[in-house]
């Protein structure tokens, strides 16, 4: 009996180092701060459209139809990968099928790191 909280926590300590080796150093995503120049992106750019609270009630959001889809709604987060967030980002909303009034960022397209800062934050609107 006086042995088993001492295997535990020898298990735990295993585990925990196994864990960490197998981590490859990525830290939990909401954690790491976003990309810098990913939000001078959004609040520059695509907040015009899609709102500074990711609701799509940007100013110029109405004159636009379709009109942009609120971030906050957790169900519809679920519905799209970040490869697509990824794709309508870089390529814009025809490239995909949606409103061509979803404009194309070309210039990030060898920037990768942006496009992910742009991910993260559509991603914490629902958070
Ligand atoms: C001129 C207005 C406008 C700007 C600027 C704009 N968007 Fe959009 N965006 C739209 C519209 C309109 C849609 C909806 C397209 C549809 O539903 O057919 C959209 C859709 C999207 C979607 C797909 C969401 C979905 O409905 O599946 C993503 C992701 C997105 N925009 C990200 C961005 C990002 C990131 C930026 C800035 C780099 C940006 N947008 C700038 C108008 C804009």
């Amino acid at each position: 009996m006086q042995f088993r909280p001492i295997l535990l926590i020898a298990g735990a300590a295993a585990a925990g180092v196994l864990a960490f080796s197998c981590g490859g150093g990525s830290e939990p995503v909401a954690d790491t701060p976003v990309n810098p120049e990913a939000r001078a992106k959004f609040d520059g750019l695509c907040a015009t459209c899609h709102g500074t609270s990711g609701k799509g009630d940007g100013a110029a959001a109405a004159a636009l139809n379709p009109k942009p889809r609120d971030y906050t709604d957790k169900a519809w987060q679920k519905t799209v990968t970040d490869e697509f967030l990824t794709k309508i980002i870089v390529q814009g909303g025809a490239a995909v099928g949606k409103s061509m009034l979803m404009p194309a960022n070309a210039d990030l397209a060898d920037k990768p790191e942006v496009v992910a800062g742009l991910v993260k934050i559509i991603r914490g609107f629902a958070k």
